[in-house]
């Protein structure tokens, strides 16, 4: 008996050992969290853990947010930058509202005509892969002006050293980052000068370290020096190496040049709701308040979620709102975007006059283009509320997954493709098969148009959601379902971030369906029936979101798509 239990001890530990050494490694995920002071969420958990930090320190939302754009950019390589840009909605808990700017812009000596061939064809992948990809990053000017205007700890250090040493000490990766890192592994050999962290002998899994020492010490320049840790000195040098040795057109002075630039919100209403948004050069706030006013007028409600008769009529707007965006929608810097006529009630009453609940209209007779397969969507947002009521919405990006894919040689970081972004030729589609004008044609300085849609609803002159997403071209339409999910479905937060989607951008002619939606037999017929064309594709999204309960408490929800982790505390 004494030996069959002995044996069966050693039996157990023997499995414990052999179980423990082939489960893959994995972070506990936190997909949902409810707090009394405050909430992050991310797309990384040791990012949302890093700014829940700060915050418990006695940082502010802003303070908290910029510690997590530098985590991210350190652990969620592939869209968390220092060499890319984004944009940062805030509203303090006093009411104020801002909206940050740190978008790229395109380089002094870009052109309009620079990615075309001798016959004025778009030359493929030129804006997409590499040196010349690359808009002038924003995202370092653009936190340092965050913290000048709104940092609460007042000590910058704080917020970048545990940045600093994930870089040095590295990360595990998790399963998701393995995959993304081997698909990418040849594309990172092709299009860098020198072998990046990112590529090693053998393939990653999950659980391996990520190593980053020179992007360490670029972000240590930044501690130590600023925005001239990056823009000027060693970065700016090795920028401008990398530039020379890759055939780029980013120079000393483009990055000089560059500011962050604090812009009126873009604000409008939903039923008792306030909407605030980012204006251009985001699409993003102005496509999301025609879209939540051109459906105001109808009993989403009583159609039901995701009902034939609520998905046509989403449908028929978000076409209306795309083709306009492809017309109209530019830096509004350098054009004028009619942005009062967009979003006038008459206008957009008119602009549903052809709206037909039986029948799908046709996006041929709407406007022209034409289409080309959708690619990586790679962009990522984060949500944070502090313990006074200060809100952070705040999305960035590289533009595609590891954006370029080319590392500044010595320096770490990846640089975006954000270039991708302006219309290279008006009327030919860009990766996400958006559509452009002239409004988004290139010049140099120019900021490039984007979709991001970092978000703030209030109600009763309190904030109530908190809400963005990644996705490019779908994030707008991700971002007007959330909101409905919510508002008009009575969906939970954490089944409204993670539930399903469908996308419609007017071209191509098809209500794109996410993988997770589930459509009855019924409704697809009816939506057929009525002359919609469906299309099945990958996911689209990692929705991140803030809740006011009706106890005042905070829920946070990550969506089930990614990494993404909520906490508060
Ligand atoms: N790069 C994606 C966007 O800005 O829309």
């Amino acid at each position: 008996m004494k030996l069959n239990l002995r044996f069966l001890y050693i039996f157990f530990i023997l499995t414990v050992i052999s179980c423990k050494s082939t489960a893959p490694f994995a972070y506990p995920l936190q997909k949902s969290a409810v707090a009394d002071q405050g909430m992050i969420v991310t797309a990384h958990p040791l990012a949302s853990d890093i700014g829940l930090e700060i915050l418990k320190k006695g940082g502010n939302a802003v303070d908290a947010a910029i510690a997590v754009q530098y985590a991210l950019a350190v652990v969620l390589p592939v869209a968390g930058n220092i060499g890319g840009g984004g944009f940062m909605v805030v509203r303090m808990a006093d009411g104020t509202t801002n909206t940050l700017d740190f978008r790229e812009k395109a380089p002094g000596k870009a052109s309009r005509d620079m990615y075309l061939d001798d016959q004025k064809e778009v030359i493929p992948r030129l804006s997409i892969d590499g040196h010349l990809a690359a808009g002038v990053p924003g995202t370092v000017a653009g936190m340092a002006a965050a913290f000048d205007r709104y940092s609460q700890l007042k000590d910058f250090k704080t917020l970048i050293d545990p940045a600093i040493k994930l870089a040095q000490d590295g990360f595990a990766i998790t399963q998701q980052q393995a995959d993304g890192l081997n698909r990418s592994r040849e594309a990172f050999i092709k299009l860098n000068t020198n072998t990046p962290a990112f590529v090693k002998k053998t393939a990653w899994k999950a659980g391996d370290l990520l190593i980053q020492t020179e992007l360490a010490e670029t972000l240590t320049r930044i501690r130590n020096q600023g925005t001239a840790g990056f823009y000027e000195g060693k970065t700016a040098d090795l920028i401008v190496a990398e530039m020379k040795a890759g055939g780029g057109i980013i120079s000393y002075q483009d990055l000089k040049d560059y500011e962050a630039i604090w812009r009126q919100p873009l604000e409008s209403t939903y039923k008792e709701y306030t909407i605030i948004s980012m204006p251009p050069p985001s699409s993003g706030g102005l496509a999301l308040s025609q879209l939540l006013k051109m459906v105001a007028p109808y009993p989403l409600r009583e159609y039901g979620f995701q009902s034939a008769e609520a998905i046509h009529v989403m449908a028929e707007a978000e076409r209306r709102v795309y083709a306009d965006r492809a017309m109209y929608l530019g830096d509004a810097d350098f054009v004028t975007v009619p942005i009062r006529s967009l979003m006038n009630d008459a206008y957009l009453t008119n602009r549903m006059a052809d709206f037909d609940p039986d029948k799908a209209n046709d996006s041929r007779m709407i406007g022209a283009g034409l289409v080309t397969p959708v690619e990586s969507e790679e962009t990522t947002h984060f949500c944070v509320v502090d313990p006074a009521g200060n809100a952070v919405s705040l999305t960035t990006t590289l533009n595609g997954g590891y954006g370029s894919k080319t590392v500044v040689s010595g320096a770490g970081f990846l640089l975006n493709n954000e270039m991708d972004d302006f219309s290279a030729k008006p009327g030919v589609p860009n990766m996400f098969g958006l559509i452009g004008n002239e409004a988004n044609a290139i010049e140099p300085g120019k900021r490039m148009l984007s979709s991001m849609t970092p978000t703030i609803v209030t109600k009763n002159n309190e904030t109530y959601m908190v809400l963005g997403t990644p996705g490019g071209s779908t994030i707008i339409t991700s971002v007007f379902q959330t909101i409905l999910n919510v508002i008009e479905f009575d969906k939970p937060l954490s089944e409204a971030v993670s539930l399903g989607r469908f996308h419609h951008q007017w071209k191509p002619d098809a209500i794109q369906l996410d993988e997770l939606i589930k459509l009855s037999p019924d409704v697809e017929k009816n939506l057929i029936q009525k002359g919609h064309h469906l299309k099945q594709r990958g996911n689209f999204g990692r929705v991140e979101a803030i809740l006011k309960q009706a106890d005042g408490r905070w829920e946070g929800a990550a969506d089930v798509r990614g990494d993404d982790d909520a906490r508060g505390f």
